[in-house]
């Protein structure tokens, strides 16, 4: 598939995405003040957010991933999703954020949330740059949301289209996602 620079319209910049990063930052900093707490971000789209996310942390943090079953080619999620990747560090008693750089329907992260809550951490919650509410099938407690966004197809900053344009700086709005 071509990409055409025209079908591209910039979304959010990254003055504007660092924003969104420093006050979920700022909000988990003033939160997690004193404890240790344990990222487990979502592979590949919350690559980008979370190593940023990182980097404005002062509290004691570890980085986790895990895999999960994605759209594939399709652009609308299905209703089963497996995991392809586990963590690897013990969550038990601790102090977990899952980190996901958008949720659509819901149903991957409540697939996630569900099962790190089985293996019984302190405390679960969630963060996500960009949140699609509109677009929820399934309910999921989100604590952090950077943004609140209108149901639109967007590219750059980890998103992808097909494995794609997630190198872009920016966040791209793709008008014609064929
Ligand atoms: P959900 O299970 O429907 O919430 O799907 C969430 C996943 O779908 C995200 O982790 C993304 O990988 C992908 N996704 C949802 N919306 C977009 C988008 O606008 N652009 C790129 N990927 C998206
Ligand atoms: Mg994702």
């Amino acid at each position: 598939m071509a990409l055409d620079e025209k079908n591209f319209t910039r979304y959010l910049n990254r003055h504007e995405i660092d924003a969104a990063v420093q006050s979920i930052a700022n909000r988990i900093n003033a939160d997690y003040k004193g404890k240790q707490v344990i990222l487990v971000a979502v592979l590949k789209g919350a690559i980008v957010f979370v190593s940023d996310l990182i980097r404005h942390l002062k509290v004691d943090a570890e980085v986790d991933f895990v895999r999960l079953s994605s759209y594939g080619k399709a652009r609308t999620s299905s209703g089963t999703v497996t995991l392809i990747k586990d963590i690897q560090i013990d969550i038990r008693d601790k102090h977990v954020i899952i980190v996901e750089e958008i949720i659509d329907s819901g149903r991957t992260l409540k697939f996630l949330y569900e099962r790190l809550k089985s293996a019984t951490p302190a405390s679960l919650e969630i963060a996500t740059l960009l949140d699609k509410a509109s677009k929820r099938v399934v309910d999921v407690p989100v604590k952090y949301i950077g943004r609140n966004i209108d149901d639109q197809f967007l590219v750059g900053y980890g998103l992808d289209l097909e494995e794609r344009c997630r190198n872009l700086a920016d966040i791209f709005y793709l008008k014609y996602p064929n």
